[in-house]
């Protein structure tokens, strides 16, 4: 299947136009199925158009439509009939013999099926079949079912079809139960088809057309048996976005990704303090806000914590042995897919950020924990759920007390709490510093902005407060090195924010010799590498 994806309804309208007026410039006798409803009424304007500036002519042309409701007369304005008359027929130089509408008020509806394919197959076969979808995926009144008519034929209309086309009527009531329509079979022996689809209502329809499988339940479908469709759809029919989740203790945020892993919507809430339900509510209402906007196919969430069989329990977090897929899946409707945060940081770094082109990257967060993300040969590797946790193998024997339980912890000596710790203690060797002044004038705090503050300024007790926490750094960054031989090396988190004065300090003192780079994408990582979670 050829596909073109138009920006908007007006384009795809234009290039739907230009291809039935070389059809019909290429075969001024050839015969065309024409489909009704919402979609082809500009294509039938800009037709209209072209046959009034004697750019294209009809009066060779046959035409067949795709369907009629039954029953229905031809005069009735919502009658098949009475919308080809308005849109295209009375304002084109089409002969009205040759124009072919179901008669919605035959007696015996199988003798007009039958002599309606009769005519068909004597005027040679279609020549170029234009169709419309409908949002359940039916092709003219094929509804979705078991089995499907090959020939014209009379159907009933499911409800949701009713549903839909309630809106050319006063009310569902006023639409009618049945209708004639061309069979599949009919459809299928056209020569060529076009199909068109507009909006955001047809996305999920368009996106069963081009998965390329056939059934019976998605009609549209069965056009992929098909040598010779063209879909031409706009952007809203044919995008598809994923949300990503980014679950924080301070905040949760939400982005949207498109087919380009673009970001075209992004937000952030507070965390509730409360329990799970409280979490969980917050988390699938702000979902469902942006699904009534977008075509969402799927939702990645990020969370701290350990996940275990798909199931996370994280300290911060009122989760234990949580379900996320599930719960949240289930209130949205929609597969959900959960990693941890920095493996989230991880994958979003490698598609879009620091380690974009690596096929092996190793992610270190160094905030108030260390986190840690892996991608091996090409993909995001967890283990069994809970793979890079780089925070908690023992870097010294004997070390630091971890609140893990155990202790001399990699994230003892790289944490934001260890760079304070050296800051504190360089602070005090020299209290002239600038360093040791503006740790005072922080009520004794060294968070990361002062001692940045104090190298920016060329301080040397800063300088050397990162020189000592690097010295870790680098002594973990080696341990990885041996066991993975990653291509790159990024570090994220608050004491990446240092810049260049901690990644120049830490590829002096690692041997490995790897390159070291600065996340890119700061603290919107989390959330976009949960959209990309496959
Ligand atoms: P629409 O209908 O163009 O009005 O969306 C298409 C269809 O139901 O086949």
């Amino acid at each position: 299947m050829r596909t073109v994806v138009c920006k908007n309804s007006r384009e795809m309208s234009e290039k739907a136009a230009k291809m039935i007026e070389s059809q019909v410039i290429l075969a001024p006798s050839c015969v065309l199925g024409l489909p009704t409803g919402e979609t082809p009424v500009e294509t039938y304007r800009l037709l209209s158009e072209a046959c009034e500036k004697g750019e294209v002519d009809f009066s060779g042309v046959k035409t067949y439509n795709l369907d009629e409701y039954y029953p229905m007369s031809p005069e009735n304005a919502h009658s098949y009939r009475y919308f080809m008359e308005q849109n295209l027929f009375s304002r084109v130089n089409v002969k009205k013999e040759n124009t072919h509408v179901l008669n919605g008020e035959a007696e015996d509806p199988d003798a007009e099926c039958a002599a309606f394919e009769e005519m068909i197959e004597k005027d040679g076969g279609i020549d170029l079949q234009v169709l419309g979808i409908g949002e359940n995926g039916h092709i003219g009144f094929n509804e979705p079912g078991a089995s499907l008519y090959a020939r014209t034929h009379l159907t009933t209309l499911t409800q949701s079809t009713r549903n839909a086309n309630s809106r050319f009527f006063g009310s569902v009531s006023e639409v009618p139960e049945r209708a004639l329509t061309m069979g599949i079979g009919t459809v299928l022996k056209s020569k060529k088809i076009l199909i068109l689809a507009s909006g955001a209502k047809k996305h999920k329809a368009v996106r069963r057309l081009l998965s390329g499988e056939v059934d019976t339940d998605y009609p549209a479908t069965l056009l992929n048996l098909h040598s010779d469709v063209t879909l031409i759809c706009d952007e809203a029919a044919f995008s598809s976005e994923r949300i990503g989740v980014d679950i924080g203790g301070t905040n949760v945020k939400l982005c949207v990704l498109n087919d380009a892993n673009e970001t075209v919507f992004k937000t952030a809430v507070k965390t509730p303090g409360g329990s799970r339900e409280d979490l969980l509510k917050l988390i699938c209402g702000k979902c469902l806000e942006i699904m009534k906007e977008r075509n969402i196919d799927a939702v990645g969430v990020g969370t701290p914590g350990i996940i275990e069989n798909g199931l996370v329990t994280a300290v911060n977090l009122p989760f234990y042995k949580t379900d996320l897929c599930k719960e949240i899946g289930d209130a949205l409707g929609l597969p959900v897919r959960v990693s941890n945060d920095a493996s989230c940081a991880a994958l979003a770094e490698k598609t879009c950020g620091a380690a974009k082109g690596f096929d092996n990257a190793v992610l270190l967060s160094l905030g108030t924990g260390v986190g840690g993300g892996l991608i091996l040969g090409g993909r995001l590797y967890e283990g069994r759920g809970s793979a890079g946790e780089a925070g908690h193998f023992v870097l010294r024997a004997g070390g630091r007390k971890c609140a893990c339980g155990k202790r001399g912890c990699f994230e003892q000596y790289a944490s934001a709490g260890a760079l304070a710790r050296a800051a504190k203690k360089e602070a005090q060797k020299a209290p002239q510093s600038v360093l040791a002044r503006l740790i005072l004038e922080n009520g004794g705090k060294a968070g990361g902005e002062i001692i940045k503050k104090a190298a920016d300024a060329g301080c040397p007790s800063a300088l050397a407060a990162i020189d000592a926490y690097s010295r870790s750094l680098a002594l973990g960054i080696d341990g990885l090195a041996a066991l993975l031989d990653p291509d790159v090396f990024v570090l994220s988190g608050g004491v990446s924010l240092l810049g260049d004065a901690l990644i120049n300090s830490v590829k002096k003192h690692i041997k490995c010799g790897l390159p070291v780079k600065r996340a890119l994408l700061g603290n919107d990582a989390g959330a976009v590498g949960a959209a990309l979670l496959q």
